[in-house]
């Protein structure tokens, strides 16, 4: 039984979920929409722990992720003038200790033309087996604009208005996805986004001599955050984040690119250390992105034929360290269930959304009483946070946490997938 599949989304979880569902069944047709004109390949660092890197080597592609991984040191607190409060996760024999850094560190860019290569590479060997206009096929600067449930499928509308079938359609577009509003509605698409009240943004900008390997973090008066990453890298990544409400901040994301730049610009423009030099970066730079960061959480991950993956349904954001992994684990686990009942998509859905609570409620287990500590509004607070910090970081140097590493036997085996035992 081959399935005709709709994936709106070429991020990450969209690239892997095609990879999997065509390994399991060749004479699939699946076609991937991109609304960019091009692969997405910007973003910063992001972690793959857990079960991440499980799943990558049960896909062939550890090993290509790893030779992409970044060499993060550690993490450095800086005061106002730049001198050292506290360092994490760095240690003189050279061993990683907890901190920022996980085992594997990969900028996102990487990451999604790892995945896009590799899908690429499998469709040119598969598509002998899969017959005529079947396998998996990309479309740039597209996307659709309405679903219509029938008893035989689901329509798709895409944008210049062609109307197509299809028996499955997955929303992987990501954290603000317009598919889980067409087929969910406005209101319970907009529900589903919980605020954790902090705005984000993040670009690169070149690196400076002696910056080194490690990330540095800087707290600022009026709830502020700098991170920059660097690792081993030719630019430096800046982050920026704030819980100070802003009015402008908020209503920039509505605006263009060029507006969000200067309402960050605005935001940041007193808060000391290297900010001079960020900010004149991130004038320049051309791969800003910005977000009020939330998780998603949706009582349902399916509507009719639809159903959500990735951060579309359950973003956890970007503190957790996350949203990757999670992402990927709901490739996994749609793919392994679609293979596992054939023609029964309705089960599959429903055997998917059960199979996914508990990964999603470990992963968006977060708490915002936390989040509100590390952004404290006064110079005497960050005076007090940052001496937290550096007993903190004395702690760790005694107590090192061992790192766990058998999350993969949480997930579910599915040999229909064909996958590297
Ligand atoms: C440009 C960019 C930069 C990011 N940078 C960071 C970062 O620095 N740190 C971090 O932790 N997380 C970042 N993220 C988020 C991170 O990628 C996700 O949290 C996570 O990896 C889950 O991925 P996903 O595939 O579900 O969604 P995403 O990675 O967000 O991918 C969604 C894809 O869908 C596409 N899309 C969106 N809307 C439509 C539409 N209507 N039609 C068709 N296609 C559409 C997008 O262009 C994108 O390619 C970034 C995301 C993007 C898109
Ligand atoms: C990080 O180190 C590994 C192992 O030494 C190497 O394979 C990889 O290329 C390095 N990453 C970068 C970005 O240089
Ligand atoms: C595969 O899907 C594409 C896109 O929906 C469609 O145009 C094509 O006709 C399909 N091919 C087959 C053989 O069904």
């Amino acid at each position: 039984m081959s399935l005709n599949v709709l994936i709106v989304g070429a991020g990450i979880c969209g690239p892997a979920l095609a990879m999997l569902l065509q390994k399991s069944n060749p004479k699939h047709n699946i076609t991937i929409v991109e609304r960019s004109p091009s692969l997405r390949s910007t973003g910063q660092q992001i972690d793959l722990k857990t079960q991440a890197p499980h799943i990558l080597r049960k896909m062939g592609l550890l090993d290509e992720i790893k030779s992409n991984c970044v060499n993060e040191t550690g993490l450095e607190m800086v005061d106002s003038k730049g001198k050292q409060i506290a360092l994490f996760g760095a240690s003189a024999s050279g061993q990683r200790r907890p901190g920022l850094t996980s085992e594997h560190e990969i900028m996102r860019g990487d990451l999604v033309q790892v995945l896009y290569d590799a899908s690429i590479k499998q469709d040119a060997e598969l598509r002998h087996e899969s017959g005529n206009g079947k396998g998996v096929t990309y479309v740039f600067g597209e996307t659709i604009t309405a679903l219509d449930e029938t008893t035989e499928g689901v329509d798709a509308t895409f944008f210049g208005g062609q109307k197509k079938r299809y028996d499955l359609v997955v929303a992987a577009d990501g954290q603000g996805s317009r598919t889980r509003r067409l087929a969910f509605g406005q209101e319970v698409s907009d529900a589903a986004f919980k605020s954790l009240g902090v705005h984000a943004a993040y670009y690169s900008i070149p690196r400076i001599e002696g910056e080194g390997s490690l990330a540095r973090g800087h707290l600022a008066p009026g709830r502020r955050m700098i991170l920059t990453r660097t690792s081993d890298r030719p630019v430096t990544g800046v982050l920026l984040f704030t819980m100070k409400e802003s009015s402008r901040l908020q209503a920039s994301y509505q605006k263009s690119l060029e507006d969000q730049k200067e309402s960050f610009a605005e935001m940041f423009k007193d808060a000391d250390w290297q900010t001079d030099r960020l900010l004149a970066g991130l004038k320049t730079s051309d791969d800003f992105y910005a977000h009020e960061i939330g998780q998603i959480k949706m009582k349902q991950l399916s509507a009719g034929r639809v159903v959500l993956l990735g951060d579309a349904g359950y973003c956890p954001g970007p503190f957790t360290g996350l949203g990757t992994n999670l992402c990927l684990v709901g490739a996994y686990v749609l793919a392994g269930e679609l293979a596992r009942r054939g023609s029964d998509v309705a089960g599959a859905l429903k055997s998917y959304e059960e199979k996914m609570r508990p990964f999603i409620n470990d992963c968006q287990r977060f708490s915002s009483t936390t989040l509100g500590f590390l952004f404290p509004s006064s110079q005497l607070g960050i005076w007090s946070m940052n001496r937290i910090l550096w007993a903190v970081s004395k702690i760790s140097d005694i107590f090192p946490r061992s790192q766990q590493d058998d999350h993969w036997k949480d997930l579910p085996e599915y040999p229909e997938l064909n996958l590297a035992s």
